[in-house]
């Protein structure tokens, strides 16, 4: 039992916390619980969650023991409260209290700027789950139904680790938002989810692996930057869930790289090489990739709302105080205070788009979206170099970073993907070129039929290259069972 030493399955939740010695707050989860398999069954269609999925469990933290894989039903799913292990005398490395101790309990100034965090990260966490609960149904392989449901059942376990925080850390309010947590629901007009992107449709599965392309990185630089916080709890719950945020990153690449690569070998069956030839592509049943593109600009761009005001007090206040860094804040190599710095950021003057200089402190959160999309380039020239290798004569681009935008200084304007700033009556001649309209919708959802056969796979994605704990291509990943 050795790959099990931090974690205690004496309760009816797995956790490396202590739980059975600590009443308030198991009796607090325990009274939490029915709620929360009460919205996880509302959820995800019933058919699904009597079926056997082939699921990775966390049963300990460390390297070798947080990957069990095994035939689940998802009820039975191990939600669990795991932390990643507390690394001794660890100190606070950036904002005014750099060099101090990491807090263990919550520095009562902080109180209220720390719970606004967790709720808005744990908000997010059940608002992807609802917005993909109906991908089971058209799932193009079991592979990818069960890569779904892994995913899934991770973000409901990221709920998990929010709500621990919230009943162990925050008291009455702690509980009452947790509560919360579970009311709100993806698109609801009474008690929608905190941020736009989570309250997006995810329609079909090219959306799907565009959010856990997109969305999901963005979830990991949050994760990231709170992984630095000086309040320790937070800091060890996102260090462990970075962990899992890697697997839904890969989903996102390997499924829109698969759905290139089944486009691209459909098109050179059939002798085509121009990529605009939407419909002789259309009809070999893959999708062309100027739709991939706008798909891909769709998702980037809501993306990108969600790091907030590009220069932003609340997130000055959060670094000063010492409870969200920058990314990868502990490797960079200056003050961790900045003070007297400055960050260059881009704007918009009399229609155009310009530099300008601005308090470095005051720009945490761009920042960080700079640092996003460096990191969301990778799999694009990985995309690209796929491209290439068939000789079509297209590359992906991630559009202007002004393009689509609701949330801060493009706001309210209408800019191109190519960063031109242009009229509200152009964008809304052109934008049909730049966003998916309701012809490339419905085409989309026209190849979203299920394949449930072992081992197949629908027309328009290719399968992996390696299987899931590397198993063979005929795995059964999920056991449903049909009546
Ligand atoms: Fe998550
Ligand atoms: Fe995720």
């Amino acid at each position: 039992m050795n790959d099990m030493i931090n974690v205690s399955y004496d309760s009816q939740i797995p956790n490396n916390v202590g739980l059975s010695s600590d009443r308030r707050v198991l009796k607090a989860l325990k009274k939490w619980h029915p709620g929360y398999i009460n919205w996880w069954s509302g959820t995800i269609p019933k058919q699904f969650q009597d079926a056997n999925v082939y699921l990775r469990t966390a049963v300990s933290v460390d390297s070798g023991g947080w990957a069990k894989f095994d035939y689940v039903k998802m009820p039975d799913y191990k939600w669990g409260v795991l932390l990643a292990p507390q690394v001794e005398d660890r100190r606070i490395c950036f904002g005014e209290h750099a060099g101090e101790k990491a807090w263990q309990e919550v520095p009562g100034e902080y109180r209220a700027m720390l719970r606004r965090l967790i709720v808005i990260q744990g908000d997010t966490e059940p608002g992807s789950v609802e917005q993909q609960k109906f991908l089971g149904l058209t799932a193009p392989s079991l592979y990818d139904m069960r890569n779904l449901f892994q995913v899934n059942v991770e973000e409901g376990r990221h709920l998990w680790a929010m709500v621990y925080l919230l009943h162990k850390y925050f008291g009455a309010d702690g509980r009452e938002e947790a509560d919360l947590l579970l009311r709100r629901s993806s698109g609801s007009e009474e008690a929608p989810r905190m941020l736009g992107a989570f309250n997006e449709e995810t329609p079909d599965w090219l959306s799907f692996f565009m959010f856990t392309y997109f969305t999901d990185r963005d979830g990991k630089m949050q994760l990231e930057s709170l992984a630095q916080s000086g309040f320790d709890p937070l800091s060890r719950t996102c260090r462990f869930m970075l962990t899992e945020e890697a697997h839904h990153m890969f989903v996102g690449e390997t499924g829109v790289g698969r759905t290139i690569q089944a486009t691209l070998n459909a098109m050179s069956k059939a002798g085509i090489t121009d990529p605009y030839d939407i419909n002789g592509i259309r009809d070999l049943g893959v999708i062309d990739l100027p739709t991939i593109q706008k798909k891909l600009n769709l998702h980037y761009s809501l993306s990108l709302d969600l790091f907030g005001q590009e220069v932003s007090t609340n997130a000055a206040n959060s670094f000063n105080a010492g409870i969200k860094g920058r990314y990868m804040e502990h490797r960079l190599k200056d003050d961790h205070r900045l003070s007297d710095q400055t960050y260059t950021i881009k704007t918009l003057e009399d229609g155009l788009i310009v530099p300008k200089i601005v308090p470095a402190l005051s720009a945490i959160n761009m920042r960080l979206r700079d640092d996003y999309v460096v990191d969301a380039m990778g799999g694009i020239n990985r995309w690209n170099r796929s491209i290439k290798r068939e000789k079509i004569d297209f590359t992906l681009r991630l559009p202007h970073e002004g393009f689509n935008r609701s949330i801060g200084l493009f706001a309210g304007h209408s800019v191109t993907p190519n960063g031109e700033v242009i009229s509200k009556s152009s964008w809304d001649t052109q934008s049909v070129d730049w966003l998916p309209s309701s012809d490339d919708a419905s085409f989309i959802v026209s190849l979203m039929k299920p394949c449930h056969e072992v081992g197949k796979f629908a027309s328009w994605i290719a399968p992996p290259k390696v299987g899931i704990n590397n198993q063979a291509g005929d795995f059964e990943y999920v056991q449903l069972h049909m009546a």
